[in-house]
């Protein structure tokens, strides 16, 4: 199905347009320049406005599961997943749990245990590293899941949130853990918000990381309309 919409003002309308189905589902969303920047200055927000916010947050209110790369709490300096009254009121009246799990991906383990994100998480956040790291005191913070030997095996990273009954995932990168899922075919989705701005030459694009793979094609579910914003869904 394919639509071409405004963005719906009342939140109902937006829940039902980013519905999944049910089961396993990792859905990616960023937001890009005209130009395919995906970010300005190391920061995403000047992409941003307040619809592609309102979408941001209906997003997170769905997910069992918030992953990120390192690179991106650590540069955005992520805050704790927190929710409003009314987002964690609708989960629980669907069978959610009240806050989605942040999840980090990083295979150095240089995390600051101190960071909002981790320290005043509503819920225990997990990291998935790969063998031969020191949690340090990081273990007081987050679980930490060991999965893979070189590298971080997401593969089996997403598996052992699924065991711990985290199906529908939602990651909002960054480049290099999106090429990274990308190249292991672990994708379901690509929620992508494109900016009116053209950020010009030197910012790197969502993607990053891996040497380009095999083209993965994805169908169009919708396009949403803003006065600056075009926001377009694509999956499986
Ligand atoms: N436009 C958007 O929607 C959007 C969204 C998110 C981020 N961003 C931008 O992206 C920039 C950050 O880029 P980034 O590529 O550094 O972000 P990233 O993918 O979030 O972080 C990269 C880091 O994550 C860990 N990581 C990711 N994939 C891994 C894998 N397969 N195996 C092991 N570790 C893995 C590593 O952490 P360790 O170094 O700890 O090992 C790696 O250094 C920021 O400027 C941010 O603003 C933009």
């Amino acid at each position: 199905m394919q639509q071409l919409w405004p963005v719906p003002v009342a939140e109902p309308d937006l829940v039902d347009l980013y519905r999944t189905p049910p089961g396993p589902w990792l859905r990616m969303n960023f937001v890009s320049s005209l130009d395919g920047a995906g970010h300005v200055d190391g920061r995403s927000a000047p992409l941003s406005g307040p619809a592609d916010k309102r979408v941001f947050g209906v997003l997170r209110m769905l997910c069992d599961a918030l992953v990120v790369g390192a690179g991106t709490v650590r540069e955005e300096g992520y805050h704790a997943l927190r929710l409003d009254a009314d987002r964690r009121a609708w989960r629980r009246a669907n069978g959610l749990r009240e806050y989605p799990t942040l999840v980090i991906v990083s295979g150095r383990l240089d995390l600051d245990p101190a960071q909002d994100a981790l320290a005043a998480a509503p819920v225990r956040p997990i990291v998935l590293t790969r063998a031969g790291n020191d949690p340090g005191r990081l273990a007081g913070v987050a679980e930490i899941i060991t999965v893979g030997e070189d590298e971080v095996d997401l593969a089996a990273g997403l598996a052992a949130l699924r065991g711990r009954g985290l199906d529908h995932v939602l990651s909002e990168g960054g480049p290099r853990l999106f090429g990274s899922l990308t190249a292991a075919g672990l994708v379901d989705e690509l929620c992508l918000t494109v900016s009116p701005l053209l950020a010009g030459p030197g910012a790197g694009r969502i993607t990053a990381g891996h040497p380009a793979g095999t083209p993965q094609h994805l169908t169009l579910r919708h396009i949403l309309l803003d006065d600056e914003l075009l926001f377009l869904r694509h999956a499986r």
